[in-house]
């Protein structure tokens, strides 16, 4: 016994140095491992007799016990030390701004493009994204318009010198409406998108800017038809205007919807200030229709099958309506007073359960 007694001393000894989590493992393996040395111990039980044999057993087993709880409370101590040392080099004080103020903010832009978002998520849209860079196929013909037909000059389309496959130079994608091509032509109906992002026109005055944001919209099904895009559209400018909008729609022609409209909300001028929902003028804001059989056919769906409606508006238009900017051009030219004075916090996400802005 007075051999255990030194042994559990000895083996403990090992275990309470072990300084990390390696060396507790060597000490676990040299003393309760298959070949440790109460392991060894335990193998002479065999050749004792009976009354020695129980003897012996029972003081191994508890001693094997204790050095695993030995063991055990040692990994633990370890573990939290590590734990400490951790915590205490890479302590951020989390109570602290980062600035004596909080910098920066969100551009219009982002945010209505934000606030938007929002509005057609909730009516189940989801958003998609594609290249700023087209070819001709996504940009125009497969929207249908027809070869060298002037459509194509009165989006004062920007020409890159590099071209596609059959040699038409590729374009910056004059609207967001390739998104809806490629759109049919990964996706399976039913489809209820959003797509958002910059767009491209050579032109610039207060209204224009060779650069620009468009939202399109995009659903394909079975049954849809103008109603479907009347309502969704109603209920949307009413919703991102945060008052009740009347709108109208009047008859439009666009290569890629029939029958085609465009939709105009009530509105006057009051001094400098425009005021959206009331008044006796009419603006016009977004385009639309119902997609052009030969547009579904292009993406390879049956428009037979397939019928559905297409949107597709100025974001920065919308912005200057809601926000009361004058001039387009003064949105990207960086101006920092301009930023601080239009300027959303970071912060805040727009929501349609506490307000969008
Ligand atoms: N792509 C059109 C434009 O930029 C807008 C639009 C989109 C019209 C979808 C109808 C349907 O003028």
């Amino acid at each position: 016994m007075d051999d255990l007694d030194k042994l559990e001393s000895d083996l403990r000894g090992e275990i309470d140095a072990a300084q990390d989590l390696r060396a507790l493992d060597d000490a676990r393996i040299a003393a309760l491992g298959k070949k440790g040395r109460v392991s060894l111990m335990m193998r002479e039980l065999g050749q004792m007799d009976p009354e020695q044999r129980k003897q012996a057993g029972q003081a191994l087993n508890a001693l094997r016990q204790r050095l695993e709880d030995a063991v055990t409370a040692r990994r633990q101590a370890l573990e939290e030390a590590h734990l400490n040392e951790r915590l205490a080099t890479e302590r951020a004080d989390v109570s602290l701004p980062v600035r004596p103020r909080a910098q920066g903010g969100v551009h219009p832009v982002s945010q209505v493009m934000e606030e938007i978002a929002v509005i057609f998520s909730e009516m189940g849209f989801v958003v998609r994204e594609g290249p700023d860079i087209e070819d001709d196929f996504h940009n125009f013909t497969a929207l249908n318009f027809p070869p060298d037909h002037p459509a194509r000059e009165t989006h004062d389309t920007f020409f890159l010198e590099e071209t596609d496959k059959d040699g038409n130079p590729l374009v910056l994608r004059t609207h967001t409406s390739p998104v809806q091509v490629r759109t049919m032509l990964n996706q399976k109906p039913p489809i209820r998108i959003i797509a958002q992002g910059r767009t491209y026109r050579c032109d610039s005055d207060q209204t224009h800017t060779p650069m620009f944001h468009q939202t399109e919209g995009l659903v394909i099904d079975k049954a849809t038809n103008m109603g479907h895009l009347k309502g969704c559209l109603m209920e949307f400018i009413s919703a991102y205007f945060e008052r009740d909008v009347e709108v109208r729609f009047r008859p439009h022609h666009f290569p890629f919807t029939e029958p085609s409209a465009e939709m105009d909300v009530r509105y006057e001028r009051a001094g400098d200030e425009i005021r959206i929902g009331q008044g006796e003028d009419w603006m016009e804001i977004v385009g639309c229709g119902m997609v052009h059989p030969n547009v579904i056919a292009n993406c390879g769906l049956d428009p037979k099958e397939y019928q559905g409606f297409a949107f597709g508006f100025g974001v920065d238009r919308l912005a200057m309506l809601k926000y009361g900017m004058p001039d387009l051009r003064d949105f990207f030219a960086a101006d920092s007073r301009w930023l601080k004075h239009y300027n959303f916090p970071a912060l805040i996400q727009p929501n349609l359960a506490t307000g969008l802005s």
